[in-house]
C-alpha cells in the first residue's frame, strides 16, 4: 500500500487520501517554504500581492489538516531575511498583510488551540507588526493542541549567529565553560528550542533549493519538493506530501540492520 506512487493516487479521494495514512508514520513537525504566490499572481494577470493574500487560504488549510492528524508542529517560512531586498511597495505589501492575518485570525488560533511563535529578527518589522507578533504571542502562550511557527525575518545563518553571540555572553559571564559546548548544548541556544527538528520540509512552486531556512535543524529532514504553487497547496497535496514522506526510509547514516526496531 504505502509503495503506490503519486500518480497512482490521482484519482482516489481526499478521504481515500486520508486512509492511506499510517498514523504511527507521520512527521512530529513539518516545516513549509510557501513560494510561488509571485507566480500564481502573474498567471491571472494580478498584482503580486493578491498571490500572497490567496496563500493565507493555504496556511489556514495546512493548520486545519495539522490539528485533523494530530500534526502537533508546523513551521512556516513566512519572510525571509533576503525578502527585505524586495521592493519597499511589496514589502509593505506583506507586512500589511501579517497584520491584517494576526488581528484578524488570532481569535481562531485561540479557538483551536494553536500556540504562535514567531522566528526571526522581530526587531526588523515595523513597530505595529511586532506588536501584532507579540500579541499573538502571549494570548496564545498557554495553548496545547499545536504550535505554528512563523518565520519572520528570519534566516537560517543569521539564526547560527544570533546562538553564538548568546553563547559567548554566557561563556564570558562565566554562566558556562566552553568545553560545555556540545550540539545538544548548543541547540538551547536557537529559536525553537526545545521543539525537535522537522521530519518533513516541504517546497512548493518547483524551486529545489533550501533559501536560507533552518540550516541546523534540517541535518536529516526528509525533503519534498512540488510544483504546485503556494495558493494551489491545498488539503489534498498536503496528504499526497504526507504520503511520499511515509515511503521515505530515514537511515540517519545507519545501515537497515543496525536501525532500532
Ligand atoms: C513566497 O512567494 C512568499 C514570500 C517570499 C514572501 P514569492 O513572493 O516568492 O512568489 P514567487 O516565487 O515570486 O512566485
Ligand atoms: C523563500 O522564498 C522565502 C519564503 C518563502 C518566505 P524566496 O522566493 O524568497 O526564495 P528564492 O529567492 O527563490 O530562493
Ligand atoms: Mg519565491
Amino acid at each position: 500500500m504505502r509503495h503506490q506512487s503519486a500518480s497512482s493516487l490521482d484519482h482516489l479521494s481526499e478521504s481515500e487520501l486520508t486512509a492511506q495514512l499510517e498514523p504511527e508514520l507521520l512527521p512530529k513537525h513539518v516545516a513549509v517554504i510557501m513560494d510561488g504566490n509571485g507566480r500564481w499572481a502573474e498567471l491571472r494577470g494580478l498584482p503580486r500581492i493578491a498571490g500572497h493574500r490567496e496563500g493565507i487560504n493555504s496556511v489556514r488549510e495546512m493548520i486545519s489538516q495539522c490539528l485533523k492528524l494530530g500534526i502537533r508542529i508546523l513551521t512556516i517560512y513566512a519572510f525571509s531575511q533576503e525578502n527585505w531586498n524586495r521592493p519597499p511597495q511589496e514589502i509593505n505589501a506583506l507586512m500589511g498583510l501579517l497584520e491584517y492575518y494576526l488581528s484578524t485570525e488570532r481569535a481562531s488560533l485561540i479557538e483551536q488551540g494553536v500556540r504562535f511563535q514567531a522566528i526571526g529578527r522581530m526587531e526588523l518589522l515595523p513597530p505595529s507588526a511586532q506588536h501584532w507578533v507579540r500579541t499573538t504571542e502571549q494570548e496564545t502562550a498557554h495553548l496545547d493542541k499545536m504550535v505554528l511557527n512563523v518565520a519572520l525575518s528570519y534566516g537560517g545563518r543569521a539564526e547560527i549567529v544570533d546562538a553564538v553571540r548568546e553563547l559567548l555572553v554566557d561563556v564570558r559571564n562565566g554562566s558556562i565553560e566552553a568545553e560545555q559546548i556540545d550540539q545538544a548544548f548548543f541547540q538551547q541556544y536557537l529559536y525553537m528550542y526545545p521543539l525537535p527538528d522537522p521530519d518533513l520540509l516541504i517546497r512548493t512552486s518547483g524551486e529545489t533549493r533550501i533559501s536560507n531556512f533552518l540550516l541546523w535543524q534540517m541535518a536529516y529532514t526528509e525533503l519534498c519538493f512540488t510544483p504546485t504553487l503556494w495558493p494551489d497547496f491545498r488539503r489534498r497535496e498536503f496528504l499526497l506530501a504526507l504520503l511520499e514522506y511515509q515511503k521515505r526510509e530515514r537511515r540517519f547514516g545507519r545501515v537497515l540492520s543496525s536501525m532500532p526496531s
